[in-house]
């Protein structure tokens, strides 16, 4: 999609169809629209869209009200909600070129960002295998203030680095486990990499068996499919930064349970088992883009949990690299191990601050439901300025417990601790699991099991791979105060 800005007045922008938001209360008298609002067939109410033909007083051809909601309640992720909407909407009509108008109360850059951001994004579709279908896109995206002011060119730009990253991720989250494997995993971060100046290093069994990574390598056996770490650097070019953020995502390309397998209704789903990594994968893109002043490097531990005849088995004892030893009760919490040994790494490579980002439970899901991320944080600090970058960029967060008495739960009479924590607070357990492996370093761990896949479709997003939390850690890396 091709997106710019252009500074004028409403009237004169030549579309095929100008956007316009309107308010909950507020009467819109532009467009012949007042005898609609009359009618009481136009409300305001947030994503309520009618499609004017040929309006009054406009270059326009067509002039799309979009509903805003209450003018209190306005922000950046109402606006990117809209657009995502009407570029639905419009596409859907084969209308290909569109335009917004944003009044002079909006025309910030934060605004202009989520618009572009919104009409990228509903433009997205997961039909890349379907072969049948006249498929529909957007052309071109223009926002349209009422006149220049400085930044407004930048934060376009960034909405479509950030857009295109996160719809990168939903594409790679969507892949089907027969065509994605940990190698092609590693083959899409390095050619990623390449195109974007980033530095990519892939570790394969061996190098993993001499780092000791137990875990990993466990998780792993199963399948006939070879695991990969993939470590992605990026390295700002001025200035020396005291902090190094480290970004690590689970990546199983499919999670069938192993030993302990899944049921088979709706096991499908399990190729999105690698949202963290792809999440990840798609934050560094932008942010060798946006470059930020703070080094960031990427984790990616891939495998494909499979119950083969190497399979690990429930009772099996592995050693991780950290030296602690884990009694594996149940196969199926294989995202836990993978990451165990991803963040010892990723401690021994400097990082002095880490996220991570796993489809790690059901229980958070149970927990949350679909709207929320869990959030999980060893330090305070850490959490908040993860929760100020993730509500900034309307991704939804909710910071959980992580106390020192769950740790009771884990307890095995075997090893120094179990892989799952009996019945309860099953998203709670499997972050503490992984806070034994964070150490003292300040770490946040997100649980996207519940945001990074849609169920149903939304009037502003197609059902499949939400793309979360890519914006919330780019911005995150972008906002990086010492
Ligand atoms: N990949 C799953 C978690 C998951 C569940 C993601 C539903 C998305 C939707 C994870 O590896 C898993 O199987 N977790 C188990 C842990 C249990 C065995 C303690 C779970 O949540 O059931
Ligand atoms: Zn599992
Ligand atoms: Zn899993």
């Amino acid at each position: 999609m091709n997106t710019t800005i252009e500074f004028r007045p409403v009237e004169q922008v030549e579309t095929d169809a100008l956007i316009v938001p309107v308010f909950e209360g507020v009467k819109e008298e532009r467009f012949g629209a007042g005898e609609l609002a009359d009618a009481g067939e136009l409300t305001g109410k947030s994503l309520e869209l009618t499609l004017l033909h040929h309006p009054p007083g406009v270059a326009a051809k067509r002039v799309l009200l979009a509903g805003a909601g209450k003018p209190e309640k306005f922000d950046p992720a109402e606006l990117r909600r809209l657009c995502g909407a009407a570029a639905r909407h419009l596409r859907a009509k084969s209308i290909r070129k569109i335009a917004v108008a944003l009044d002079p109360a909006h025309a910030s850059e934060e605004y202009v960002a989520a618009a572009v951001e919104g009409a990228i994004l509903g433009d997205f579709e997961p039909d890349r295998y379907k072969t049948d279908e006249n498929k529909k896109s957007v052309e071109s995206f223009t926002v349209v203030a009422p006149e220049a002011s400085p930044g407004l060119e930048a934060a376009l730009e960034r909405g479509r680095v950030l857009a295109e990253a996160q719809n990168f991720t939903r594409g790679l989250v969507n892949e089907p486990a027969n065509r994605f494997t940990p190698s092609t995993m590693a083959g899409t971060a390095r050619q990623m990499a390449s195109e974007r100046g980033l530095e990519c290093e892939v570790l394969g069994r061996e190098e993993m068996e001499k780092l000791g990574m137990g875990a990993l390598l466990g998780v792993a056996q199963g399948s006939a499919e070879p695991p990969a770490l993939i470590v992605i650097r990026y390295k700002p070019t001025a200035g020396a930064s005291k902090s190094h953020l480290g970004l690590v995502g689970k990546g199983v390309t499919f999670d069938t349970g192993g030993i302990s397998i899944k049921p088979a209704d709706g096991m499908e789903k399990m190729k999105y088992d690698m949202a963290g990594a792809a999440a990840i994968l798609g934050a560094m893109r932008a942010i060798a883009e946006l470059k930020p002043a703070i080094p960031v490097t990427a984790f990616l531990p891939c495998v494909e949990n499979m119950p083969g005849s190497r399979a690990q088995r429930p009772g099996d004892i592995v050693t991780a690299m950290s030296g602690k030893t884990i009694e594996v009760i149940n196969t199926d919490a294989e995202g836990r191990l993978i990451l165990a040994d991803a963040l010892t790494y990723a401690r021994g490579q400097g990082c002095t601050h880490l996220v991570d980002a796993a489809t790690l439970t059901g229980a958070i899901v149970v927990a949350l439901a679909h709207l929320n991320v869990g959030l999980f944080a060893n330090d305070d600090a850490m959490r908040d300025r993860v929760l100020a970058a993730a509500r900034a960029e309307g991704e939804r967060m909710w910071a959980m417990p992580l106390e020192d008495d769950y740790k009771e739960y884990l307890k095995s009479a075997f090893a120094d601790l179990a892989n799952v924590g009996g019945r309860w607070g099953g998203a709670v357990t499997a972050a503490v699991f992984l806070k034994e492996f964070a150490g003292d370093t300040p770490w946040v761990h997100l649980d996207i099991a519940g945001t990074a896949w849609l169920d149903d479709a939304k009037p502003y997003l197609a059902k499949g791979p939400s793309g979360v939390p890519v914006r919330t850690l780019v911005r995150l890396a972008m906002e990086w105060k010492e």
